[in-house]
């Protein structure tokens, strides 16, 4: 049989990128080849924001369906962030060994000494290297609720969501990633500074549900000024450190966006599923396509499309009306191939009940925008009991 390494490379030669028509390997999006004598295989895909993202999954069975590979890790790059050609690179003595990434060739062009001094360092920097995913178990089910931008009522959703869990009797935690936009303490009404027990800190907790959040932990006006790496550490801190005890369900307020720390957060957890949230407007679906890409691309799961702001009720006819436009859920889950999960009406008494810590799905169990509320947890539920099993 042919070396393994040659066996990937002629089967990623048939793997075409349809948006260009060249294969993967001819199109240079392919990178950091590496197989371990026991058949795990890595390497870097370059996804362009244009290229299909189910190239990812053709990669991974293209590789996986040979025979002697043991199991198939397929990082994604964005190639706009990457260095044009790994050419200029310092040579390595010996090929990095899998699971260790190499350190950056500090020291290189300072010479002599042999010693690295980091801030004068001139060595071009190495790629920001992709953290392997951690997998928290007791966390139970991990769902991240993201949406492409902020306002459109992401953290009205996962707030809700997770109340409805817990009315089912669910055992459910939530954290706050938006750290710029830290809203869990208000909307459900708890701040305090938490306490910690045995190094651990203890989560608060409302409508039966765990809550973690940022916004405990920092003076309210304090200006958010943290560096991507620090959020990271603060966020991998809440899902280590605090005592959450056995969960059943875990959501995860994203930040807004679909940049590097939304990435880097979903490639550093093990993510069950995303909820991704939208308005009906054609900008707010333009911006969540590109959140539903990035889930792709990380091979998370998409659960389903929220429309949030769906419409307006008339109280005195009850007929809905169209305040933001109509459709852009329902185009944005066609295009994606994915289910539109709920369409949530626009009730004022859901930011009376954001401001005031009740959660419209507590407060207000039997309006209509409740029910859409925990039909959608139910869904939610559903999905990963189709992708998981229970
Ligand atoms: N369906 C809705 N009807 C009325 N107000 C809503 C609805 N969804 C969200 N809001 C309000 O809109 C504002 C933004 O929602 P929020 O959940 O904080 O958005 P995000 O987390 O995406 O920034 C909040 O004041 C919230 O109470
Ligand atoms: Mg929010």
């Amino acid at each position: 049989m042919q070396p393994l390494m040659e066996r990937i490379t002629g089967a990623l030669a048939a793997v075409r990128n349809p948006r260009t028509g060249a294969d993967v390997l001819a199109a240079d999006m392919v990178r950091d080849i590496a197989t371990t004598v026991d058949g795990k295989v890595r390497l870097t895909l370059l996804l362009a924001a244009d290229d299909d993202a189910t190239l990812v999954r053709d990669v991974r069975q293209a590789i996986e369906s040979l025979s002697g590979v043991s199991d198939v890790r397929v990082d994604v790059r964005d190639p706009a962030q990457t260095e044009p050609t790994p050419a200029r690179r310092a040579p390595t003595a010996a090929p990095p060994a899998m699971n260790q990434p190499q350190a950056p060739a500090r020291g290189a062009a300072t010479g002599g000494m042999g010693r690295a001094l980091p801030v004068m360092d001139a060595a071009p920097k190495a790629p920001p290297k992709v953290p392997e995913p951690v997998a928290y178990p007791q966390l139970g089910r991990i769902i991240a609720v993201s949406s492409g931008k902020g306002g459109v009522g992401k953290s009205t959703v996962a707030v809700n969501i997770a109340v409805a869990l817990a009315k089912m009797g669910k055992r459910v935690g939530i954290m706050d990633a938006d750290i710029y936009g830290p809203n869990l303490p208000l909307m459900l009404g708890v701040d305090a500074a938490p306490s910690v027990v045995d190094e651990k800190i203890i989560p608060l907790e409302a409508y039966g549900i765990k809550v973690m959040s940022i916004g405990f932990l920092i003076e309210k006006e304090q200006p958010a000024i943290w560096r991507g790496p620090i959020v990271m550490k603060i966020l991998t801190q809440f899902l280590k450190d605090v005592a959450w005890g056995q969960l059943d369900y875990f959501l995860v307020d994203m930040p807004p966006g679909t940049g590097d720390a939304q990435l880097s957060l979903v490639q550093a957890t093990q993510v069950h599923g995303a909820v991704i949230v939208t308005t009906p407007q054609q900008v707010s679906v333009g911006d969540a396509l590109r959140g539903v890409k990035m889930f792709e691309r990380t091979a998370v799961p998409v659960l389903g499309i929220v429309e949030n702001m769906s419409y307006f009720e008339n109280p005195e006819t009850g007929k809905p009306i169209a305040v933001f436009g109509t459709g852009g859920g329902a185009r944005l889950a066609q295009e994606c191939n994915l289910p539109l999960i709920g369409q949530v009406p626009l009730d004022p008494r859901i930011q009376e009940g954001g401001d005031t810590g009740r959660p419209i799905v507590d407060a207000e169990p039997t309006s209509r925008a409740a029910k859409e509320l925990e039909a959608i947890a139910q869904r939610v539920v559903e999905r990963l009991v189709s992708i998981y099993g229970s």
